[in-house]
């Protein structure tokens, strides 16, 4: 017999028929009702078991955690919360479950405990539904790139350079870092390692994507990042996947409009694939947010907040307009933020991101023209001398999720301007190429995916939205 997954049973109505289910027993009542799951959704399937003829060595086993195998007669239900239950017939233990020490007990468990036993808490409703989601998400990127005929390219894992120029570097060696070997001068001997020269893990893929575009006019990138920045925070992973796409003849107007198109095609996507996980997410957020004062609830259920981000236009602003909203602020002039805005060419904390996007604007803002010194080198530089052709777009809750530019493709004023930043010129001699052998106008952004990931979930730390979050001093699992 083959076995039915839970989702599935859950939809067909109850007629007698005999099927076969295999999951995860969450509880057992009364040595009678099994509340059954196999991750096809939240909903369990409850198993009624006769316990007069079943043996109590078995009964024993039919523990929460245990996995079980149950042949049985499909039928309405009698009782309430479900329309359909198995009455059992044939019941077998795949593997027990000692009940004493199974960490996830039928009861609600704090997020932060959830994360230390990151290995089962996928067996939980909340994380249920967190990675379904995100499953749809990655599905939905694929899927909206390659309707619009982008090539997804590969970028490599390890690199040999910094794209970002930010330093934030994960070293690859197969040294023994304790004793490397050593040159004349005293200094470690790179040509000895295993690429012959100092290499790191990637930060980002748009490099090498930007050749690829060079050729194929549209392409993406959907990889593991990694950066050794050292941010504690609730929106910073050490390891986070980005989607990386990069356009040949595309303009900044271009880039934003991709990129937004994109949002809303996957959030469309996942709200309607994921409904009832998104329902059953929502409703969680209600409850979590009952802990807090009134104050620092937010305005929108999460389900109100998606629909609110579907269907209103981003709102499109230049950074210089943002800096005099934000200077006239009366958050600013009452002190409320941690960094007060005084002038002209100072970064964006989240808190500023954030004032704009749900005090100000309430809507998804797109800041774009950013001044030069706080972003890339390989940004396009405006005719003002002062800024690039950045944007960023920040979204509720979140701050930045999407960071972009259109590139600048005239060889002289690049060359020029990473001397500024001390970029080395040399170990990126194939990046120039690009510049020197057919270049054109060209855009690019990256989307954090883990951010989407939160947004679209509604849970607040990252470390929930990712199986096996790496942050700084935990690499568990
Ligand atoms: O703004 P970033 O650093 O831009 C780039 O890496 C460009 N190369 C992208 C491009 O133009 N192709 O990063 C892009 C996005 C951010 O907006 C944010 O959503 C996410 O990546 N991100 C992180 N997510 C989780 N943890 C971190 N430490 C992140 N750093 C960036
Ligand atoms: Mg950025």
């Amino acid at each position: 017999m083959k076995r039915i997954r839970i989702k599935e049973v859950l939809q067909t109505s109850g007629t007698n028929q005999e099927i076969l289910v295999k999951g995860w027993v969450r509880t057992f009542r009364n040595n009678q009702f099994i509340a059954l799951n196999d991750g096809s959704c939240n909903n369990n399937l409850q198993i009624v078991v006769d316990f007069n003829s079943t043996p109590e060595t078995t009964l024993k086993r039919i523990t929460t955690g245990a996995c079980i195998s149950v042949v049985g007669n499909l039928i309405a239900s009698q009782g309430k919360g479900q329309t359909v239950e198995l009455v059992c017939k044939t019941l077998e233990i795949l593997g027990d479950s000692d009940a004493e020490k199974f960490p996830l007990q039928p009861k609600k468990h704090s997020l932060e405990f959830l994360r230390e036993i990151a290995h089962l808490r996928f067996r939980t409703n909340t994380f249920g539904a967190v990675f379904r989601v995100r499953n749809a998400l990655a599905f939905a990127v694929h899927k909206f790139f390659q309707e619009k005929d982008f090539v997804y390219l590969h970028t490599p894992i390890i690199s040999s350079s910094d794209a970002e120029g930010a330093g934030e570097l994960f070293r690859v060696t197969n040294f023994d870092i304790a004793n490397p070997p050593k040159t004349e001068n005293g200094e470690v001997d790179f040509k000895q390692d295993f690429f012959g020269k100092p290499t790191n893990l990637t930060v980002s893929g748009q490099l090498e994507g930007e050749l690829a575009a060079m050729a194929f006019s549209d392409i993406y990138t959907f990889g593991p990042t990694f950066r050794a920045e050292n941010s504690n925070t609730t929106r910073h992973l050490a390891e986070f996947w980005m989607i990386e796409p990069e356009m040949a003849f595309f303009d900044l107007n271009d880039n934003m409009d991709l990129a937004e198109d994109l949002l809303k095609y996957v959030i469309t996507y996942a709200f309607t694939k994921c409904h009832e996980d998104i329902e059953f997410l929502s409703q969680r957020l209600l409850e979590e947010e009952k802990q807090k004062p009134q104050i620092e609830r937010s305005e929108l259920s999460l389900i109100e907040k998606l629909r609110f981000c579907l269907d209103n236009e981003f709102e499109r602003v230049t950074y210089t307009e943002a800096i005099e909203i934000l200077k006239d602020s009366n958050h600013n002039k009452k002190k409320k933020f941690s960094y007060l805005i005084d002038k002209w060419g100072v970064d964006l904390q989240s808190e500023h991101e954030r004032y704009l996007v749900e005090k100000h604007f309430k809507k998804p803002v797109i800041l774009t023209d950013y001044p030069k010194e706080i972003k890339a080198f390989y940004m396009r530089q405006n005719d003002d001398g002062k800024t690039v052709g950045a944007m960023d777009i920040l979204f509720p809750g979140i701050g930045e999720i999407v960071g972009g530019s259109q590139r600048e493709e005239r060889l002289e004023k690049l060359e020029t301007r990473m001397k500024e930043m001390n970029i080395p010129t040399e170990e990126l001699w194939w990046y120039l190429d690009t510049r020197r052998f057919g270049a054109c106008p060209h855009s690019g952004f990256g989307l954090g995916f883990e951010r989407l990931v939160l947004f679209v979930t509604g849970m607040t730390n990252i470390r929930d939205v990712i199986p096996f979050p790496r942050t700084p001093k935990n690499c568990e699992f």
